[in-house]
């Protein structure tokens, strides 16, 4: 199928399976200031990291449905977990219409940019380490990395809850990453849109030579340099942007707050009913 015709001043389309993405909404938002953008989060099915990959798949292709019914002029994959299980099958319906971005490619770029050996850690949600797609488009590219990846389900909820920069977070945190298997990494990927919030609790668990590695930054500049290969960065001043959940509750309008700066309302799309 052909490309859609996109105009420069169509919204970017972003999506999680609930209000975590916002993490990387946030980068792109900075990034990208005059972006118009559009965010879905699927707070009905939340958590991924605990369905089927046949869910996750089923789940992400009619959210992609909905941006581009939207007008998304290309779509965010904003979580790792979807990224991990869907983002072929996301591409393969979009089927060029637009370019799709997941989480995973710029954060595996960063590892090949920095490292030719050495030890790298993975941290997500069950899903994601389940996928085990972080070691392999890791390898793909260079065998000499060793990689090692840890679930640790606990940390979404946790921060979700807002526990995090207290002792409560800390003893979570360090009990993971003491696992024998994470000894000695020179790398650890937070794969998974919620740790950001903790990126500073993590770093300070370890010595400087381990680098932490959070995608939402390098997800954005990908973004950035998509839109300019394709002559879609909005020049206009009147940025808008629509935040979309499946759905609503107040808990989910609070805890908007821990992951976007800025004020966001979250508007209920029953996009499952009649399913
Ligand atoms: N957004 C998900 C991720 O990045 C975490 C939450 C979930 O399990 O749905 O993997």
């Amino acid at each position: 199928m052909s490309k859609i015709k996109h105009k420069p001043s169509d919204p970017i389309g972003i999506f999680d399976s609930g209000i975590g993405g916002l993490t990387v909404a946030a980068a792109i938002h900075k990034a990208l200031p005059s972006e118009k953008l559009i965010y879905f989060g699927d707070t009905a099915h939340l958590p991924y990291g605990d369905k089927s990959p046949d869910s996750i798949k089923y789940y992400s292709i009619r959210i992609a449905d909905f941006l581009l019914e939207h007008k998304a002029k290309c779509i965010v994959i904003a979580c790792n977990t979807a990224s991990a299980i869907a983002y072929e099958a996301v591409k393969k319906h979009v089927n060029g219409k637009v370019p799709v971005v997941s989480v995973i490619e710029p954060t595996v770029e960063i590892i090949h940019n920095n490292f030719s050996q050495g030890k790298i850690g993975v941290i997500g949600t069950k899903g994601t380490i389940r996928s085990d797609v972080y070691r392999k488009k890791i390898q793909d590219k260079n065998e000499k990395l060793n990689v090692v990846s840890l679930a640790t389900p606990l940390l979404a909820p946790m921060i979700e809850e807002g526990f995090f920069n207290n002792r409560i977070s800390k003893t979570v945190i360090d009990s993971y990453l003491s696992r024998p298997k994470l000894k000695k990494i020179d790398a650890l990927i937070l794969a998974c849109t919620h740790y950001p919030l903790i990126k500073k609790e993590i770093s300070s668990f370890y010595s400087k030579g381990t680098m932490i590695i959070d995608s939402a930054e390098a997800v954005a500049e990908k973004v950035r340099e998509i839109l300019e290969e394709n002559d879609l960065m909005n020049t206009g001043k009147k940025s808008t942007r629509h935040f979309f959940v499946s759905d609503f509750t107040q808990s989910f309008q609070e805890s908007t707050k821990i992951f976007f700066k800025g004020p966001i309302e979250l508007k209920h799309y029953p996009i499952w009913d009649n399913e």
